[in-house]
């Protein structure tokens, strides 16, 4: 009987929206120290995930092996080096020859790769899909074929389903051995792709991956969550050496809804910005522990969108000592008052309103109404009274 992985969200932080694949062992030694020193890994962020680029092809009997100019001293030196602080080391690969920034993929070498991954030390693999074809049925057994070698190589390996959700991973990635599963296409540092046509083509932003997101939470649940992207928090536009990845860039508000939002949805947290120069606001929001509980909670339920128009959204998320947690969206660009009724969420008596980044109780009673500014997302703790 082997335990369950990831019975919680997995929380870390990813190379790919700051680093695409400039990356270097050096700057993720840093990021480690980052890490510990900013209070991220006592908060719970505890992957350092390797996004894609860090592949220098396969030796002489096929093993996959590390870009020698990116990591001179390999991979099993950086995950001691991560191992040490207390932190787990992902790693990436592809469901085909090639990985979606054109490195080595696994297709064909699936049990080689995950017990090189296992010797190495490896924690985690997010498993791609790009160019494979895009067809259920082999997505499925492409996936399953790594989940099979993940689970036989010896090592607790979280799996990561990278498929965007073209071919509905919710309804497969959990027997195909994943835990995690990617619903959408990529995120970037943007509130919403007003392009609605080919909103794939520059990538999502923050309100897109909501509206595809918030309708998966049947389908969540301990060791299976729908992975909504990377935390673009403190980004703001300006990602660094992945160049115009990041998208446009949002402001502290927005990035606050975002936290919000992707902890009541019960996503993996998984920061990608440079922990080494995070403002305060930026560890504010990354740092906020009651806010964190929510997304962390051992009940492991999806919230609820049980409000959804043009303006509102509002989400509720069960906990497991029997408190609601309860996001309150304004998607308009103007701040307005909001007035609602627990009741016509399901919840019925009075509650004691705790307001998670405010840090205090903001109202008791059998409702709530106050100001939400544009963009912002309210995020409270209902406990009954
Ligand atoms: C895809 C994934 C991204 C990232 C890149 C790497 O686009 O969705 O998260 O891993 O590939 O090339």
């Amino acid at each position: 009987e082997s335990k369950r992985l990831a019975p919680t969200p997995p929380m870390g932080w990813m190379t790919w929206n700051f680093f695409a694949d400039k990356i270097h062992e050096q700057d993720l030694r840093e990021m480690a120290d980052a890490m510990v020193a900013s209070g991220m890994v006592e908060a719970g962020y505890n992957y350092l995930i390797i996004d894609d680029g860090w592949q220098g092809g396969r030796d002489n009997r096929n093993n996959i092996i590390a870009d020698p100019k990116k990591f001179p001293s390999g991979i099993k030196a950086l995950a001691d080096y991560v191992h040490s602080k207390g932190i787990k080391l992902g790693i990436y690969s592809d469901a085909a020859q090639l990985t979606c920034a054109g490195y080595t993929g696994s297709l064909g070498f699936e049990e080689q790769d995950a017990k090189t991954f296992a010797s190495w030390g490896i924690d985690y693999l997010k498993y791609d899909y790009c160019y494979a074809p895009k067809d259920s049925a082999i997505a499925v057994a492409r996936y399953t074929k790594m989940g099979e070698a993940l689970r036989k190589s010896g090592r607790d390996i979280v799996f990561g389903v990278c498929e965007w959700g073209q071919l509905q991973p919710w309804h497969w990635a959990l027997n195909a051995g994943g835990q995690l599963w990617r619903s959408t296409f990529d995120v970037r540092d943007k509130w919403r792709n007003l392009d609605k046509r080919h909103p794939d083509q520059a990538g999502y932003g923050i309100l897109d991956i909501v509206d595809i997101n918030a309708d998966l939470h049947a389908y969540a649940g301990p060791g299976r969550w729908n992975d909504a992207d990377m935390l673009v928090v403190g980004l703001y536009g300006k990602p660094g050496p992945s160049g115009d990845l990041g998208g446009v860039g949002m402001n502290d508000m927005q990035y606050q809804s975002q936290m919000s939002l992707w902890s009541v949805m019960a996503s993996p947290l998984t920061a990608t910005n440079d922990v080494r120069n995070m403002n305060e606001a930026t560890k504010r929001i990354l740092l906020n522990k009651e806010v964190i509980a929510v997304n962390q909670d051992p009940l492991g339920k999806q919230a609820e969108r049980k409000v959804k128009d043009d303006t509102w959204n509002v989400f509720v998320k069960p906990l497991q000592n029997g408190d609601m947690a309860v996001a309150i969206l304004n998607r308009g660009d103007a701040a307005k008052n909001y007035s609602i009724d627990w009741a016509n969420l399901g919840l019925n008596g009075k509650y004691e309103v705790r307001d998670l980044w405010e840090h205090k109780t903001v109202g008791k009673g059998k409702g709530w109404k106050g100001l939400v500014q544009p963009h912002e997302t309210k995020l409270f703790r209902l406990k009954k009274i």
